[in-house]
Formats: C-alpha cells, structure tokens, sequence
C-alpha cells in the first residue's frame, strides 16, 4: 500500500473554507495536492510556500464540467501521475424559496455541485484503473439533504444527488478496489454561510447536540480518514461531521 507520502489527490474548491482546510491536513499528513479554484487565494498561496512541492494549482471553471474535467485530466493530472484520491468539495449554494426558482441558476448550480463531480469521478476512476490504484473517491454533501431548511430544497437536491451518485459509485467499482463515499457537513463558518443573520445562527446552533457550529477541521479529519486506508473498508457511505444535528 502507498503511504501517504506518496500519494496523489484532487481537491476541488481549495481557495477557501473547507476546501483550504483540507488541503493544509492533507499537506501537512504528506499527500501531494492537485488543487483546484476558479482563482489562487491568499491562503493557497500560503499552502503553496509552506510546500513548494506539495502543494500543486490550476484554476478551473467547474460551471463547465465537460470542458474543465478533460482539461484537468489532459495538463494537470495526466496518466504520467497515479490518483489515490479525489474530493469533490467545490460548491455553491442557490438558496431560495421554490416559488422565486430560475431555472438558469439551478442549471448552472447542478453543474457546479454534480455534474462537475460525475465528470471528475469518471477520469479519476479511469486513471485509477489505469494505474490499478486502490483510490478513494470523498464528495461533500450536507446536512441539508437530512433534515430539511426552509429555503434549501434546491441547494440540498443536489447534495442528494451527489450522495445516491456516491452509494452507487461504490457498488459499481468496488470489485476494483475503489472506494467511494460522503461527508456530511453541518453548518460551517464559510463564506457559503456568511450571508445567515446571527438570529438564524443561534437558531442553527440551538439545534445542535453541541450547540455549536460544525468545526471545518472536523470535516477535513473525516474526509483524510476517508481517503486513507485505515478506511479501507468504507465504502458506500455518508458519514456526518455536523456537531449533532
Ligand atoms: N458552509 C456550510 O455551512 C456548509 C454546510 C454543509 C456543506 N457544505 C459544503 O461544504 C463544501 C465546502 O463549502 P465551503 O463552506 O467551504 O464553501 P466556500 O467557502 O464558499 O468555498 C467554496 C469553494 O468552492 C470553489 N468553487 C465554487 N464554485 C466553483 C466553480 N464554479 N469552479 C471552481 N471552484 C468553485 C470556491 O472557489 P472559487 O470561488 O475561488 O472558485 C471555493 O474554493 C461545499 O460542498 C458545501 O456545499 C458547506
């Protein structure tokens, strides 16, 4: 088994929140990033001088799945490079009551949160196979898809999609060694959230077993250990990071 040292994993989303964060664990446990934003941010470039190596960028556009996904696969992550992992974890949320839908925006954000996912798993999967690699695919719902918000019903359809997408992934390769499976946020202080009034934040927290918000450091431990093989025998799974919602 490769150590993690020695090992390779997109990440989509690495310019801030969790997506920053889990890029720093998986630097910081010795993986070898292949990060993706539509821009470098101040806290990547930190990343990137802190593990010149290690720590590797390419902006993309995921809005366009098709053409960012064969892009990506043809001059970032080749088949000169063997993937043990992928995380799906670029989002965005298009929050809003059913009755106000715009069907342009729901399209693009499809796009954004599950095709873009579907056409990454698909060249990761390839390249996988190509190199026989026991890989590890992690894509990031939320707790949404759970338990239900008002004005959310379209951001969490499609973490809902992503994680049927996941359940069935893992059947389909399993027999090839590789894994696929969910993390579950809660609510996070992200920009994602940054727009909730402190009133719908107390509401939030209030009903939390912890009475907190969910600790993005929390959610990237869940993600490595999803990644890693001490995981060896998840798969198929939604695992929730959510402080007990
Ligand atoms: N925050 C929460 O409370 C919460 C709760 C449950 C689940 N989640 C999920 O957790 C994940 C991380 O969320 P977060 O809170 O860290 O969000 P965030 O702070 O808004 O970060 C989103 C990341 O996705 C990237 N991204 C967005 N659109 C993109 C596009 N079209 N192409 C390429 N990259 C794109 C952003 O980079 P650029 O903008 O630089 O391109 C950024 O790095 C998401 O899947 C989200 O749905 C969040």
């Amino acid at each position: 088994m490769a150590t993690d040292e020695s090992r390779n994993v997109l990440l989509t989303g690495v310019s801030r929140g969790l997506g920053l964060e889990t890029a720093r664990g998986l630097l910081e446990a010795g993986w070898t990033v292949y990060g993706i934003s539509r821009a470098r941010s101040v806290g990547w470039s930190a990343l990137e001088r802190a593990h010149p190596e290690r720590a590797r960028f390419h902006a993309a556009d995921l809005r366009d799945p098709a053409a960012a996904a064969e892009d990506l696969f043809a001059s970032f992550v080749p088949y000169s490079v063997p993937l043990h992992g992928l995380v799906n974890n670029a989002a965005e949320a298009y929050d809003d009551l059913l009755t106000n839908l715009d069907l342009a925006r729901l399209e693009t954000m499809f796009a954004t949160n599950v095709f873009s996912a579907m056409a990454l798993s698909r060249l990761a999967i390839r390249n996988m196979l190509y190199h026989r690699t026991r890989g590890a695919l992690v894509h990031v719902s939320s707790v949404s898809a759970h338990l239900g918000f008002k004005g959310l019903s379209l951001y969490a359809a499609s973490k809902g999609a992503l994680e049927a997408f996941s359940k069935n992934l893992a059947r389909e390769w399993g027999e090839r060694g590789i894994r696929s499976n969910c993390v579950v946020p809660g609510f996070m202080e992200t920009e994602m959230s940054a727009g909730l009034t402190a009133e719908d934040r107390a509401r939030i927290y209030r009903r939390t077993a912890l009475k907190a918000a969910t600790d993005c450091a929390s959610v990237a431990a869940a993600i490595r250990f999803l990644l890693s093989d001490e995981a060896a025998s998840v798969t198929g799974q939604a695992l929730r990071v959510d402080a007990g919602a």
